[in-house]
């Protein structure tokens, strides 16, 4: 029989020198598994006589137990050493109030545009888009504004060096949504515009919704019906519109809607300066030089188009009266919009 003594002793040393789990794991299969040190020596029994057996069997069996033990004492030892080294690399305070989850929203102008689509999808309206870096044929040639025109100076283009531009108003998808389409077509296209302005009432990229339906007896009252519908539901209240003249190169005849002053119903106040009315939206009958340059023969069809400021149907909706206010992103005004879809 081999010295049990020095072998338990053995057996605590490695023991004491595990540094982890796995290494402690492998000193007890090398002493207590099925061919461990340990094990081997009851298995050795065999070889002695009767007497010396069951004093024999004791001593291994105690030598077993205080080895088991051993590897107990470091396991805990080990595990309690492995959570105080992740509670000291963590330094979670939890004295601390939580901070709760903070839902997202959608920005209000978003907010508006998906409404605007969604009202426009129900009249029957697909929804356009085109390129925000826009070439001159489509911002303005094929818009019936030739090189010269005096519009061109009302845009305050921003160019690119090579001749293209962001462009400064969504009709250019107009021409598009022609040439890609082909007449008939009813659709709307919100977007992003650009203009080199910034004060109170205007910024350097703003939103615009056209509206453009060309067909076979496409009509001037069916244009005042469209609007009128689409800004009672916008709204979402009775309000009156009214059509006064005016000039577009796109569209002959040309006009400006005004919608009866959402803050006083008409009375006279100071978003609408006194006059009971505000303005919303240019349009008119889609000119024949527009629909000639989109590939549309204007002896078989007419149409009307509109369009119509989106930050400003928001601000004019949600009572904001500084445009601003919807680009500086300050959390404190977004969050005032925020709704909970969930
Ligand atoms: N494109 C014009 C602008 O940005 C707005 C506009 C007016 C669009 C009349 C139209 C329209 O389609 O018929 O100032």
């Amino acid at each position: 029989m081999a010295d049990l003594t020095a072998l338990t002793g053995q057996a605590l040393e490695q023991i004491a020198a595990c540094g982890d789990l796995a290494a402690l794991e492998e000193v007890r299969v090398h002493w207590l598994g099925k061919k461990g040190a340990l094990t081997e020596q009851l298995k050795a029994l065999g070889g002695l006589s009767a007497a010396e057996r069951p004093a024999a069997g004791a001593r291994i069996n105690e030598a077993k137990v205080q080895v088991q033990a051993a590897i107990e004492a470091r396991r805990t030892a080990l595990a309690h050493a492995s959570i105080e080294a992740q509670l000291a690399a963590g330094r979670i305070d939890v004295t601390l109030p939580g901070r709760g989850e903070e839902h997202g929203g959608l920005h209000p102008v978003t907010e508006a545009r998906l409404r605007i689509e969604t009202l426009f999808r129900r009249a029957g309206f697909d929804v356009a888009a085109g390129p925000e870096i826009e070439d001159d044929f489509h911002n303005f040639g094929a818009l019936n504004i030739p090189p010269n025109h005096p519009a061109r100076a009302m845009h305050d283009t921003f160019y690119f060096a090579d001749g293209r531009l962001l462009r400064t108003h969504t009709s250019p998808v107009q021409i598009r949504a022609l040439q890609e389409r082909g007449a008939p077509l009813a659709v709307i296209a919100p977007g992003r515009v650009y203009r080199c302005d910034s004060d109170m009432t205007h910024s350097p990229m703003f939103h615009q919704l056209e509206g453009l339906v060309v067909g076979e007896n496409v009509s001037f009252a069916s244009m005042k019906a469209a609007l009128h519908g689409f800004l009672k539901s916008f709204f979402e209240r009775d309000v009156a519109i009214r059509l006064r003249p005016s000039y577009f190169p796109f569209t002959e005849p040309s006009a400006e809607v005004d919608m009866s002053c959402v803050f006083c119903g008409g009375k006279g106040c100071r978003t609408c300066k006194h006059s009971g009315w505000l303005e919303v939206s240019g349009c008119g009958m889609v000119h024949p030089n527009v629909l000639k340059a989109s590939g549309v023969d204007p002896e078989a069809f007419t149409g009307y188009a509109f369009g119509a400021g989106i930050d400003r149907l928001a601000m004019l909706y949600y009572g904001v009266n500084d445009l601003r206010l919807f680009f500086e992103n300050d959390l404190r005004f977004l969050r005032q919009f925020r709704t909970f879809s969930a």
